[in-house]
């Protein structure tokens, strides 16, 4: 029997990131809770096998090949949406670079795909939210480099600062509106994005990370889609501007 506040039957949730490891495991977990949902990622490959992810847990999947920094696109994949109750703005990228080597271009990259990227997502979303008059949830994701200084994250912890202070700035808008706005800040999470491409270096990073966790392991893509999910349904119906730190309880040691 589920959990009822848990339940999306009928609701739309629009996720961008869907082809990568945290943006699919939200995917298939919002479907599996009852949403229809739209699926965003500029990686069209991967991104269909998330919405033949989608349809094989019996969900309903619509896909939406884009680049998150091209507001036009954006705009006309999200008011495609005939209602939209939850936006979950997955999309990112990693760069690392000590603060002395941080070219301009690299920073501006950066900050187009992980805080502009999420900034239009959230723009569109709302306003199809407000336009259609449902009471919708909207679900950054930050970082747990918005809470220490991590060396060479200047760039990315930039981002996802901005991305934090969006979603506050955001909530204190949009609650009136019947819209709350909270972020996600993952700890190390097995995914693409923390592939080292190397057995042996990967397996020292995980365990160095692992370490680092009261309980002594990596974060799974699942365990941020059980966090997105929670925030973007009735379950968490009076959480607003809030940011959930599915981290293994690691306090980082910068
Ligand atoms: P991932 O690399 O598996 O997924 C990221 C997805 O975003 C990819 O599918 C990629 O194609 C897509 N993407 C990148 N740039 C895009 C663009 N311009 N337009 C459209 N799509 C674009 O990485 P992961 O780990 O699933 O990351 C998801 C989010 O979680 C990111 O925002 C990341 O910063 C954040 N995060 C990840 C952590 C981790 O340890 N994996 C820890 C903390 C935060």
């Amino acid at each position: 029997m589920p959990v009822t506040a848990y339940d999306l039957t009928g609701r739309t949730a629009f996720v961008t990131g869907a082809a990568g490891g945290i943006g699919r495991a939200s995917a298939v977990l919002l479907a599996r809770a009852g949403a229809t949902v739209h699926c965003a990622d500029h990686d069209a490959r991967r991104l269909s096998e998330t919405a033949d992810l989608v349809k094989a847990a019996g969900g309903s999947a619509r896909t939406h090949p884009l680049d998150v920094t091209d507001r036009a696109a954006l705009h006309r994949a999200v008011s495609s949406c005939e209602r939209l109750d939850v936006l979950a703005a997955i999309a990112g990228i990693m760069h690392s670079s000590p603060v002395l080597d941080t070219r301009d271009e690299d920073l501006d990259r950066v900050l187009d795909v992980n805080f502009k990227g999420v900034l239009y997502a959230c723009q569109e979303a709302a306003r199809v939210m407000l336009a259609r008059g449902v009471p919708g949830s909207i679900v950054t994701m930050a970082s747990g480099a918005v809470d220490s200084g991590v060396p060479g994250l200047l760039a990315y912890g930039a981002a996802k600062a901005a991305v934090v202070q969006l979603t506050r700035i955001l909530a204190a808008e949009l609650g009136p509106h019947g819209i709350r706005v909270n972020a996600v800040a993952p700890g190390w999470i097995r995914t693409p994005m923390t592939d080292r491409h190397d057995d042996a270096v990967q397996a020292r990073t995980e365990s160095s990370m692992a370490r680092l966790s009261p309980l002594g392991r990596v974060g799974e893509p699942e365990d941020v889609a059980h966090t997105v999910l929670h925030l973007a349904s009735d379950a968490s119906s009076f959480t607003t501007g809030q940011i959930l730190r599915p981290n293994g309880g690691v306090a980082m040691p910068w």
